[in-house]
């Protein structure tokens, strides 16, 4: 079976070139990362060689030793993924340590994982065994408003997800847990990856502040459409604020956001609602 019949696979190169369109990845910008299921490894495996060395990562976790990930390349570009998936993208699988991996397919002329692949590892691993292995998604962009927001609003998880609730309807119903924030750091570090994995053991989305946002979830339909969600209320928000010059003279109501998320069975979470400072900037 040709590598690139198989549906995740082909499910993975959409979604890089959806987030392209979109004009979340200028150059380089974002990375995506997949955990195969043991079927869909099984599909692959034909194309797969199993000769190439190991390579330390900078964090080290048990948690998903023997996993098979499909990965962006870094510095390869999202926008030409879906013209030469072998070159852009990969796949990946992790040692019996948790601490390395290697390439068994793509990645062709000297490429090597995201330089975020530590960070995806770690919120693999967490977000798998907080859902009992449904978590199969990390999906890292950088959308210009969500970013924008980073610039005037405080940087904490109240702050942002009160904000993002009371900008647009949906959100209440899409993460009804909230947004974390993590504050600026280098791209690519193991401090990056780790405030970042201490972020996913409450949110399925962080924003990186000045930088970008990533999530988590179960396919890349969840993953993208919470990516494209929190974006969209961002863009809104962004715009409100520009229009109203600073000031909104109205948002959805805290019992508003209450109701939507009980509306589709989801509990708002109170701390970030009773916390948040979005309300402060409308009288
Ligand atoms: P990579 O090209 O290494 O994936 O880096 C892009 C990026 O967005 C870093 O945060
Ligand atoms: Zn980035």
């Amino acid at each position: 079976m040709d590598i690139l019949s198989v549906s995740a696979v082909q499910g993975f190169i959409r979604l890089c070139g959806d987030g392209w369109e979109q004009g979340w990845h200028e150059r380089n910008g974002g990375n995506l990362t997949y955990r195969l299921t043991e079927e869909e490894t099984e599909a692959c495996r034909p194309a797969f060689r199993t000769d190439r060395p190991w390579t330390p990562m900078h964090v080290e976790d048990p948690g998903l030793a023997g996993a098979v990930f499909l990965v962006t390349g870094s510095g390869r570009y999202m926008r030409n993924v879906p013209l030469d998936p072998a070159f852009n993208i990969g796949i990946v699988e992790i040692d019996s340590r948790g601490g390395a991996w290697r390439i068994l397919w793509g990645l062709e002329r000297g490429g090597k994982p995201t330089s975020e692949f530590d960070s995806h590892y770690l919120c693999h691993v967490l977000r798998s065994q907080a859902t009992g292995g449904a978590c199969r998604v990390m999906y890292h962009a950088h959308p210009a408003y969500i970013t924008a927001l980073t610039f005037v609003l405080p940087l904490t998880a109240s702050a942002f997800s009160r904000a993002l609730w009371q900008s647009e309807t949906e959100c209440p119903m899409v993460f009804p847990h909230g947004v974390g924030v993590v504050e600026w750091m280098v791209p690519g570090g193991a401090e990056l990856a780790e405030a970042t994995r201490k972020a996913m053991a409450e949110y399925d989305a962080v924003v990186w502040a000045h930088h970008g946002l990533f999530v988590s979830g179960p396919d890349f339909d969840t993953a993208f459409g919470l990516m494209h969600t929190i974006e969209k209320a961002a863009q809104i928000r962004v715009l409100a604020l520009a229009a109203g010059q600073g000031r909104l003279r109205q948002v959805i109501p805290d019992q508003g956001i209450r109701d939507v998320a009980e509306a589709y069975g989801g509990t708002i979470n109170e701390t970030l609602l009773a916390g948040g400072e979005g309300g402060k900037q409308h009288e």
